[in-house]
């Protein structure tokens, strides 16, 4: 359903990269950029498919430039067209925030009725990616206002990825899939399980909106940022996979604990998201904190997650029926995770799973003749 940010091909899977705001809020600085940069390379991110590296709110000055003009704050950013260079050096893009309202979610000057302005000013840093927030926006029309920014951003000639956050407020996925390339479904994400559970439970009924070019966004990574357990974070992950989301990593890449940079690089859960058919999962089955969460992979496999949601381990078990199959189906299962086969299993496949946690598989159905 819904035509991609009119099909340019930015954004064929969900955009994969690195936001600074999770992990830092307003404390971002030039150097943080350049050593994130370096690190997505040295930590291995780069080559698992993270590309961009956005800076979020805080970067502005105080104050529009005598000429109009948004500058950064030039103690913290003393050149943005060199930052700019410095991560396009490195073979990734450049990502950058600012706001439709009058002011920024913290207080610095927003972009309303200076989008071609503004639009100029970024394509002239060599910005690749814009997300636009929607604080102090009020009486304004939100699909209005981001139409504005996707026509300026369109007239600068380059391609930018522009990145609706607007929280879900305005039904964005009933309009934004011909606007932009991403929209925010919901409000701004915790490094808490009570607060991925909140923000999964609005994804369900969204997954018809998404596909190549135009995606739901249920909001930045907290894998690593230390709220939640290591379990509790290959579950985001999972989770996030499933459902198509960008995965714009929200932690300090600069010193992650082998494990979180095991999560972030997961090979196989990384290609469930990325998917070429882009089609996001749905809840196939819930019941007793139990759930089963599965969407559809090109070449017919399945992507199947088991969820353990409740506080006690629990055995989650899928059938085949479940995931567009029959019951008498015989299919091949593969751990994402354990990166190990599984085997073949007939009518389906169950594991017992500790709480807050998750299982995340490959099934192919398995045409061989029965042994
Ligand atoms: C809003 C957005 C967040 C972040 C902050 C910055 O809350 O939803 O993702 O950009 O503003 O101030």
């Amino acid at each position: 359903m819904g035509l991609g940010a009119s099909h340019d091909g930015l954004a064929p899977t969900p955009p994969m990269g690195w936001n600074s705001w999770n992990r830092f809020g307003p404390f971002v600085s030039d150097q943080l950029v350049r050593e994130t940069s370096d690190a997505m390379i040295e930590s291995g991110m780069r080559d698992a498919g993270y590309r961009y590296v956005v800076i979020d709110d805080a970067w502005e000055g105080s104050l529009r430039g005598d000429d109009g003009h948004l500058q950064p704050n030039l103690w913290r950013f003393p050149d943005m067209r060199a930052l700019a260079a410095y991560v396009h050096d490195r073979g990734l893009r450049f990502g950058l925030y600012t706001c439709a309202g009058d002011r920024t979610c913290q207080g610095y000057p927003g972009s309303h009725g200076r989008e071609s302005l503004d639009a100029r000013r970024f394509a002239s840093w060599d910005v690749d990616f814009m997300k636009i927030d929607w604080c102090h926006a009020t009486g304004l029309d939100a699909r209005l206002a981001y139409t504005t920014w996707s026509e300026a951003i369109r007239a600068t000639g380059r391609p930018i990825v522009l990145s609706i956050c607007e929280w879900g407020r305005n039904r964005p996925w009933e309009w934004a899939g011909t606007v932009g390339h991403l929209w925010r479904t919901s409000h701004d994400i915790a490094d808490r399980w009570d607060s991925l559970i909140d923000i999964l439970d609005r994804q369900e009924a969204l997954a018809p909106y998404a596909g190549p070019d135009h995606w739901n966004d249920p909001d930045m990574l907290e894998v690593g940022n230390g709220g939640m357990t290591d379990a509790e974070y290959r579950a985001h992950f999972s989770l996030w996979a499933i459902l198509a989301a960008p995965l714009m990593a929200g932690n300090d890449l600069r010193s992650m604990t082998d494990a979180t940079r095991a999560i972030l690089t997961a090979p196989e859960v990384i290609a469930i998201d990325q998917d070429p058919l882009g089609r996001q999962g749905r809840r196939v089955r819930q019941e007793n904190g139990v759930e089963v969460w599965a969407r559809e992979l090109s070449g017919g496999a399945r992507g199947v997650l088991l969820l353990n949601r409740g506080e006690t381990a629990a055995r989650v078990e899928v059938t085949w029926d479940c995931v567009g199959g029959s019951r008498s189906d015989v299919a091949f299962v593969r751990d994402l995770w354990e990166r190990q086969d599984v085997g073949r299993r007939s009518e389906g496949y169950d594991v017992t799973l500790q709480p807050h946690s998750a299982a995340l598989l490959k099934a192919t159905r398995d045409n061989s003749p029965r042994a």
